[in-house]
């Protein structure tokens, strides 16, 4: 029996894609557990790439069932369009190899209207204007609408009236229009006939694939400093993105899950406002945005970039129990002549180890104590052991490794699945060491 959950341990945008993709080659299942189209995760195969947003990053793996978890929220129309695309692109029956939660909830264009009104306003958070927010503030009031409500048309006419005369203020509020409950039902019905066929009990059926003793990967969106509750809120998204998210988003209990791997960039990264104490502006940041290729996938916004925040790992792998890293990018340092590393904060209280996720509330309240690491000039794409690192790229691995006190199961060179450093294998056990 194996259950691993992949969970990004900085702002998002470490390498989900990549990493789920590749551990795919060895599981039969891929469960996304929260988020929405607010994700973007890129796969690159051969010539090949792509952004999945809504569907779980093991599409391309044609041995592999891919399911929609309920602690999603799904906007019917952004995922016909992925499968229209992906059968564009040659991948043929990809919806029998669907299943979409019936409790997943539902974006609707009110959520999105809501959303970008709101970030129109001086209280932006740089949201992706997808309507996350808004989806789950509707679970929480109680007035969200199932995906297994589109099954029943007069169901679903009532709950969108219902919701729409909470919305109403709101929108009215922003200077919006309260769109039509049935001009909304209507333009529903092409989805609804290609998701209907698709929902399934999805907590079911993972968890009797659990113990068919299939294997199962819980793939995460977004990241643990984006978490509603771990994260640096408010400047954070609207679901459980952490491991412990995954026993909820999927329907299965937290026993079932047997490996958490978080995944780091050699640097960091975030898109949006909000704390990043180790934000650059200088040279090494244009750097590691132009070689790393730092441009959002959903909204092609250029990510703020920093040196790598220890404190913030520890503090991460704390929170989702992880025992694994999957460490991707490290080619990007490449070029840089020497590389600082965040390991301690400087808080009003005095120095600490731990990430002051309180003390970020207020304005450059902490500053990052640095060490710093020689850099290497040499291309690491082609390394496919350790041993074939260059030293300093090596020690780079070896610091992080016991500054974060948990161990690195994989090392990414490069965005394709060839460009992979494998040390461990959480389907397969522990691969010789060179
Ligand atoms: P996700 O949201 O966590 O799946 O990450 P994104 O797909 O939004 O962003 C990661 C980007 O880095 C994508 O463009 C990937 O193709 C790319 N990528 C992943 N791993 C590596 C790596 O090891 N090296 C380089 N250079 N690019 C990588
Ligand atoms: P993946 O899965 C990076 C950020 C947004 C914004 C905040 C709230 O690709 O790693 P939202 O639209 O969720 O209400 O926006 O969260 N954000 C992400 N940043 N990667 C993501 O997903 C993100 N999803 C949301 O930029 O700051
Ligand atoms: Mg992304």
């Amino acid at each position: 029996m194996s259950c691993v959950v992949i969970v990004g341990a900085q702002w998002g945008d470490e390498g989900k894609g990549k990493i789920v993709d590749i551990y795919t080659e060895f599981a039969d299942v891929v469960v996304r557990y929260a988020g929405g189209p607010n994700a973007g995760h890129t796969l690159v195969v051969g010539d090949e790439k792509l952004v999945v947003r809504l569907l779980p990053s093991g599409i391309l793996r044609p041995q592999t069932r891919c399911v929609l978890g309920q602690g999603m929220v799904i906007d019917p129309a952004v995922l016909i369009g992925e499968i229209d695309e992906l059968v564009r692109r040659g991948h043929r029956g990809l919806e029998a190899r669907l299943a979409v939660s019936d409790r997943a909830h539902l974006i609707l264009p009110y959520h999105v209207l809501v959303d970008t009104l709101r970030e129109s306003s001086s209280a932006a958070l740089g949201t992706t204007k997808k309507g996350i927010g808004p989806a789950y503030e509707d679970k929480a009031r109680r007035t969200g609408i199932l995906a297994g409500d589109l099954r029943d048309s007069a169901r679903l006419r009532a709950k969108i009236e219902a919701a729409l005369d909470a919305w109403a203020p709101t929108i009215r509020a922003l200077g919006g229009e309260v769109p039509n409950a049935a001009e909304l039902v209507t333009a529903l019905e092409a989805a609804k006939t290609r998701i209907v066929p698709m929902l399934a009990h999805t907590s079911e059926l993972v968890d009797s694939a659990i113990r068919a003793g299939k294997r199962v990967m819980l793939e995460g969106a977004q990241g643990t400093l984006l978490d509603i509750d771990h994260g640096t809120y408010p400047f954070v998204t609207s679901s459980s993105a952490v491991a412990g998210g995954a026993s909820v988003g999927v329907g299965i209990g937290p026993s079932r899950i047997k490996t958490v791997i978080g995944i780091t960039k050699a640097y960091a990264t975030r898109v949006g406002a909000g704390p990043f104490p180790t934000e650059l502006g200088d040279a090494d940041g244009d750097h590691l945005r132009e070689v790393g290729a730092e441009f959002g996938s959903v909204t092609g916004r250029p990510r703020r970039t920093g040196w790598l925040d220890l404190p913030a790992l520890r503090y991460a792998a704390r929170v989702n129990g992880i025992d694994g890293l999957a460490l991707t990018k490290l080619d990007v340092l490449t070029g840089l002549s020497r590389i600082r590393v965040c390991v301690a904060y400087d808080t009003p209280s005095g120095r600490t180890r731990d990430f002051p996720i309180d003390e970020l509330q207020t304005p450059n309240a902490v500053t990052p104590v640095y060490e710093e690491l020689p850099g290497w000039n040499d291309k690491l794409e082609t390394a496919r052991v350790l041993d074939e690192l260059p030293t300093a790229a090596r020690a780079y691995v070896r610091f992080l490794e016991e500054g974060a006190e948990v161990p690195v199961y994989l090392v990414s060179v490069g965005p394709r699945r060839t460009e992979t450093i494998m040390l461990h294998n959480p389907f397969v056990g522990r691969a010789a060491e060179p």
